[in-house]
């Protein structure tokens, strides 16, 4: 195996949960333990990203506008996230491609938007069931990778971090197999490195989908799986610090 120096990272994305007094929660509860062998990014909704105060966390949004500014009710901006401190931003999420009609094309525009920004984007990728079961799950990734390389190139993959999620293990509670997660991380860096085996082997690459303190370790100590994207869980904050303290070392 090829040496790398990728830092782990842990990602909770509230989705469109929460409220004020989860913010404190996660605050008191972070402020006491040391997470710094992982970078641990939060994901509330937009309303509540001025809530935080510094914190050990990075912030991150749920999506962007693929317009820059201007007349579009209801949307939110890039610059508005940096704004807002965010470094991140969870972009190509299996629930907004299926609520928001997104398409692989749409979310490679936001992927460059983010980017030309200075967020980080964490692009989600994964399979629905019925792919799943005829086999077709590679294929179906690597379209979703491939539009995203096509409109930023292989470099840029330097700045991206990827997130596998199986939409059927997608609040299910049926998690991926420490084996199944492994085979689909590993294919999408194989994937990558056909264009650049350096950025391949530096590309971080989550794993999300019913993740659960139970269950972190066995899934974060797979060779190619560098940390997790976290819905339900992230939710509370003791789960959300035992699987981030899950994360290698
Ligand atoms: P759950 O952890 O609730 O399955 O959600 C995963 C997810 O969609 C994170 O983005």
């Amino acid at each position: 195996m090829q040496m790398n120096n990728r830092r782990p990272l842990v990602a909770g994305n509230w989705k469109m949960n929460g409220n004020l007094a989860l913010i404190k929660q996660i605050e008191e509860t972070f402020s006491k333990t040391d997470i710094s062998h992982v970078d641990v990014v939060v994901c509330p909704p937009f309303p509540y990203l001025g809530g935080f105060s510094d914190n050990d966390f990075a912030l991150g949004g749920q999506n962007i506008s693929h317009f820059e500014s201007g007349a579009h009710t209801g949307e939110t901006a890039v610059s508005m996230l940096k704004e807002m401190n965010c470094q991140y931003v969870i972009l190509g999420h299996s629930e907004r491609r299926a609520d928001n009609y997104e398409s692989n094309e749409l979310v490679a525009n936001k992927v460059g938007l983010a980017l030309k920004h200075k967020l980080t984007p964490l692009f989600c990728v994964g399979e629905p069931e019925d792919i799943r079961d005829n086999g077709q799950f590679f294929d179906f990734i690597a379209e979703q990778l491939n539009a995203v390389i096509k409109e930023v190139g292989i470099a840029a993959f330097n700045d991206i971090v990827i997130a596998y999620e199986p939409i059927w293990a997608i609040g299910t509670g049926k998690t991926a197999s420490p084996e199944q997660a492994q085979e689909v991380h590993a294919f999408i860096r194989q994937h990558l490195a056909k264009q650049d085996s350096n950025i391949a082997n530096q590309c971080v690459i989550l794993y999300g989908g019913s993740v659960k303190g139970s269950n972190a370790v066995e899934l974060f100590s797979q060779p190619d799986v560098d940390g997790g994207l976290i819905g339900g869980a992230s939710l509370n904050p003791e789960d959300f610090l035992s699987i981030c303290l899950a994360a290698k070392r």
